[in-house]
């Protein structure tokens, strides 16, 4: 055998050996399939009614995470699906405590080599407010998917299950990595930042109007066609590690004839911070300015926002907000705008590091 013949031979030999003998990974159980964790939390997908066509009525998040999963086998066919119930609650009833259990145990999973993505099943009154949250602090640019229903499991054509499945195609799918956490109902995929839900009772409820939504799913295929541009997840400034609790923000909403008594009372409660959700451009009228301008003066943070539902709050518009020490909160409605606020008070009181923090998130 010439040189060159026994070198190769002993390459040969030696990665079959290495092969042979590299231990088996002890945790991750890889399959040629990719491995999702459902996180459940309750909600409508979890509800049951009396019949099957109570659709008004029915009672949220009584099925436990087991069951959600064995009513869809096609689950398996995705991925290695396995399940885990964070709280068993009507997301009307999320708290901040709530939002940092399930912000802390995304990271833990995400933080593993055998978990690929990961889907949270949420009710829809406050889920876009939890995927937002979970947008800013989850250090991870593996996919991270919100679900729900706006049918409970026991009405004829639930919508859960189909949107549990797609849920889990896009969370399994590589080409949603690093796109922020997503939110998927009715074949649609939308940023967590910019989705909204728009109907009460609609199935086609959630949103991102004006800004457009991310992508489809169609015959099991997941289609992007765009990717968020603001700051998200592993890219932002914002950890768990230290926080023990969230700071209060309260949201001060403006309509005609609108007084100035809510405002004090939650200056009074002793808040951090109040997000105005004003008229047209964020607007306050002259009462609640004098109102908030008196609760910054108090060292609480005035963030204005817009009931309006689209556009950005300009800065210095209407209102003198570098005389008032308020900050804008860009096109973040206000249960967003809260949502921020809240994060980013765990690092800074700084209303120019706030203003900038407004502006990249
Ligand atoms: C809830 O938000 O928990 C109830 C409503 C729903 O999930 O659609």
């Amino acid at each position: 055998m010439g040189s060159m013949k026994v070198l190769a031979f002993r390459l040969c030999a030696g990665f079959l050996a290495l092969v042979l003998i590299s231990p088996r990974p002890l945790r991750a159980e890889k399959t040629d399939r990719p491995n999702v964790v459902i996180l459940a939390t309750g909600g409508t997908i979890a509800g049951t009614g009396a019949t099957s066509t109570t659709t008004v009525g029915y009672q949220a998040a009584k099925v436990p995470v087991e069951a959600l999963i064995q009513a869809v086998p096609e689950l398996q066919k995705v991925a290695q699906v396995r399940g885990e119930q964070v709280m068993q609650i009507a997301s009307q009833n999320m708290t901040n405590e709530g939002l940092l259990k399930l912000g802390r145990r995304v990271n833990e999973l995400a933080a593993e080599a055998g978990v690929d993505g990961i889907v949270i099943t949420h009710g829809t009154d406050t889920l876009e407010e939890t995927a937002y949250f979970l947008n800013l602090v989850v250090k991870s640019a593996k996919p991270v998917v919100l679900v729900g229903s706006m049918r409970p499991s026991t009405a004829i054509s639930a919508d859960g299950p189909a949107n549990l499945y797609d849920a889990v195609l896009v969370a399994a799918n590589p080409a949603s990595a690093d796109k922020g956490v997503l939110v998927c109902l009715e074949d649609e995929i939308n940023a967590a930042r910019d989705v909204t839900k728009t109907n009460t009772s609609s199935l086609e409820t959630f949103k991102t109007p004006e800004l457009g939504l991310l992508g489809y799913i169609r015959g099991g295929q997941v289609a992007f066609y765009r990717t968020p541009l603001q700051l998200h997840t592993s890219q932002t400034e914002f950890d768990l590690v230290n926080v023990q609790k969230l700071p209060e923000v309260a949201i001060v909403y403006g309509h005609e004839g609108v007084s100035r008594t809510a405002i004090d009372a939650f200056a009074a409660a002793k808040v951090d911070g109040i997000v105005y959700a004003g008229v047209g451009d964020g607007n306050p009228s002259e009462a609640t300015e004098a109102a908030l301008a008196d609760a910054r003066q108090k060292g609480i943070v005035v963030v204005r926002s817009a009931r309006v539902g689209n556009g950005i709050v300009a800065r210095n518009a209407e209102v003198n907000d570098d005389q008032r020490d308020f900050v804008v909160s860009d096109t973040l409605n206000p249960q967003k705008a809260r949502i921020l606020l809240m994060v980013a008070l765990t690092k800074t009181q700084d209303t120019k590091e706030l203003q900038r923090i407004f502006s990249e998130y």
